[in-house]
């Protein structure tokens, strides 16, 4: 199948602009394009659709095995080819994370927040725009900081949890958990290791409200990078703020794909521990966020973080390795591991860069 492309920007001699239209095309050539033509110039960048999960018949404790049998072998392909997927009919309503999403601009856009907390990173609470460069905790080198300021909650019960988002983030965290231990579940049924359940218990997840402002100018929302701990759950933007306002981005055979937001699904992707428990088997996908310079609408994020119990000790799965491809990664300790790239993400660029 030809790679389908769209318009991401439109740059004049007067600068750049969003592009107004959202143009999906397909053409031959297997990478980003500039066109440029009398003083304009239109960036095409290619795009990547995550295959589609649907969930619908896998909840409670009577799942066929066949349905079983059939969603597994479409998870393990997704994540032995690119890690990442869409998933559909996963119990989150519509109207569930657009009120969350509503509530969260709001609480952003209102500025009755407590930027005293914004050098609690990696802990709940809010993390202020310039904080994080999460580039450098995939590459340990200095990177540009990113525009986006943040709420990190593991509990709608915190002190950190604004009242008015509470009932909303009880509700998302509740489904969100489940559904992530679903997709465990999908992977124990796919490596045939039913062991692997056992790693995971749903508890002490961050949910992370990503706000990415039209007021602050550059385009980095988030640098390039991997995730951390087991899979990822996203809400994107979905509507207007994309491709106009930006969009994010994967690396998919070695080139920048803009992936486009689905409507009522949620993006998975799968992170570090992932890959080191499978010895890179299930892939973990190298992403980032790109905001268009003149953007004129601001985006928002929701994003549930998953990761194995805290004192879990991760190492390549045995069935993973062979004389052909033995163990690629040394055994860590979940929460160790993730505190380390927590670090990178913010000390590290604190002070080299600050
Ligand atoms: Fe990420």
């Amino acid at each position: 199948m030809k790679p389908t492309y769209r318009l991401v920007s439109c740059c004049t001699i007067l600068g750049t602009v969003p592009s107004l239209i959202s143009v999906s095309i397909r053409v031959h050539s297997p990478r980003a394009r500039i066109f440029p033509l009398a003083g304009l110039t239109l960036i095409i960048m290619r795009e990547f659709h995550p295959p589609v999960l649907s969930l619908r018949g896998l909840w409670g404790e009577s799942v066929s095995s066949s349905a079983l049998d059939v969603a597994a072998a479409r998870f393990d392909v997704a994540m032995r080819t690119h890690g990442v997927l869409y998933i559909e009919d996963c119990g989150l309503s519509d109207e569930l994370v657009s009120r969350l999403r509503r509530k969260a601009v709001q609480f952003f856009q209102t500025g009755k927040i407590d930027k005293s907390d914004s050098d609690t990173y990696g802990a709940e609470g809010y993390t202020g725009i310039g904080r994080e460069t999460v580039g450098t905790s995939h590459t340990n080198q200095v990177a540009t900081r990113d525009i986006v300021e943040s709420l990190v909650l593991f509990s709608a019960d915190s002190v950190a949890c604004p009242d008015e988002l509470r009932d909303d983030v009880r509700q998302y965290l509740q489904h969100s958990k489940r559904i992530s231990l679903l997709l465990v579940r999908l992977m124990a049924h796919a490596l045939n290791e039913p062991k692997v359940i056992d790693m995971f218990d749903g508890e002490e997840y961050p949910l992370k409200i990503a706000h990415y402002p039209a007021a602050v100018s550059g385009t980095q929302g988030y640098g390039a990078h991997t995730d951390y701990g087991s899979f990822t759950l996203l809400a994107q933007e979905y509507g207007d703020a994309f491709p106009a306002q930006g969009s994010l981005q994967a690396f998919v055979d070695n080139t920048w794909c803009v992936v486009p937001p689905r409507k009522g699904a949620l993006l998975v992707n799968s992170a570090d521990l992932i890959e080191r428990l499978t010895n890179g088997v299930y892939k973990t996908p190298l992403h980032r966020v790109v905001l268009a310079e003149n953007r004129t609408q601001s985006r928002l994020s929701i994003v549930l973080f998953t990761a194995p119990k805290r004192n879990v000790k991760v190492a390549p799965l045995e069935k993973c390795c062979s004389k052909l491809s033995p163990a690629k990664y040394e055994p860590v300790i979940a929460h160790e591991f993730v505190q380390r790239k927590l670090q990178r993400n913010n000390g590290i660029a604190t002070s080299l860069a600050s």
